[in-house]
């Protein structure tokens, strides 16, 4: 049995930034005490680490943070992060490659794959290396994306800020014949959808959720959650979402 926790959009401010009001480094430390509660193999955080920009000494105060635990982890960057500056900050150089950090593990049977959306788009070259990757895959797995890779129904986000190039993906996701567990982040809102052989998992925020159903940029609530998924070697998925108060509730 493999236990994961994926945690999505820190948006970690530099100290005295106006992050809405919210204590976004308060929710953090939160959400990881809680997280390293249920003793997970391993803590995925799926991208937009940074308020806005990647900056080296808010992935050094993440990564204190993650220290306090000894818990591994992965990170992959968001449209709000520096790819090469995560991958320093983070020890994970061996997996950058041409300004991106995308990568799969092994753990058990059990294949997991991870994708760098941050630019917006898949690039050609990790749409090239996920096909020959898929080319020889049998059985159900999970993949960890910032960018859900279909429109989610979510005016605010599907109209200003999808993954653009998604038919690309999709077209090579689609041809593989098994589910794909698929865990994204960046839409700040809890959804599940199903297309095909897709089962795409958006993971609720550290740091706001938004209104699913405005068009205009509308926050819904201020709780915050992580998500707990354990695959069982006999392929049964279990995941569970963890909510949690945050720290603060701005004035409005
Ligand atoms: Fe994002």
């Amino acid at each position: 049995m493999i236990r994961l926790i994926q945690i999505t959009d820190l948006h970690i401010g530099q100290p005295g930034d106006n992050t809405f009001g919210v204590d976004v480094r308060m929710n953090f430390a939160e959400i990881l005490q809680e997280a390293a509660k249920l003793k997970p193999d391993a803590l995925i955080l799926t991208g937009d680490l940074c308020f806005d920009l990647g900056d080296p000494q808010i992935y050094k105060w993440i990564r204190q943070q993650l220290n306090m635990y000894g818990i591994p982890f992965e990170v992959i960057p968001g449209n709000h992060d520096s790819v090469e500056l995560m991958a320093a900050a983070f020890d994970k150089m061996q997996h950058f490659k041409d300004n991106e950090l995308y990568f799969s593990w092994q753990s058990g049977t059990e294949e997991i794959i991870f994708l760098d959306t941050s630019s917006g788009v898949v690039s050609s070259k990790q749409l090239a290396w996920l096909k020959n990757k898929l080319s020889t895959k049998k059985g159900d797995f999970i993949l960890f994306m910032h960018h859900p890779p279909i429109l989610c129904g979510v005016p605010h986000m599907d109209s200003k800020y999808a993954l653009r190039n998604r038919d690309d993906l999709q077209e090579i996701l689609f041809e593989y014949r098994g589910k794909i567990h698929i865990y994204c982040g960046h839409y700040h809102v809890e959804r599940t959808l199903y297309l095909h052989n897709l089962i795409v998992n958006i993971t609720p925020s550290c740091f706001f959720q938004i209104d699913m159903n405005s068009e205009a940029f509308r926050i819904d609530h201020y709780r915050i959650a992580f998500r707990l998924i354990e695959m069982e070697g006999s392929g049964l998925l279990r995941q569970s979402l963890h909510y949690f108060d945050g720290s603060s509730l701005p004035k409005e």
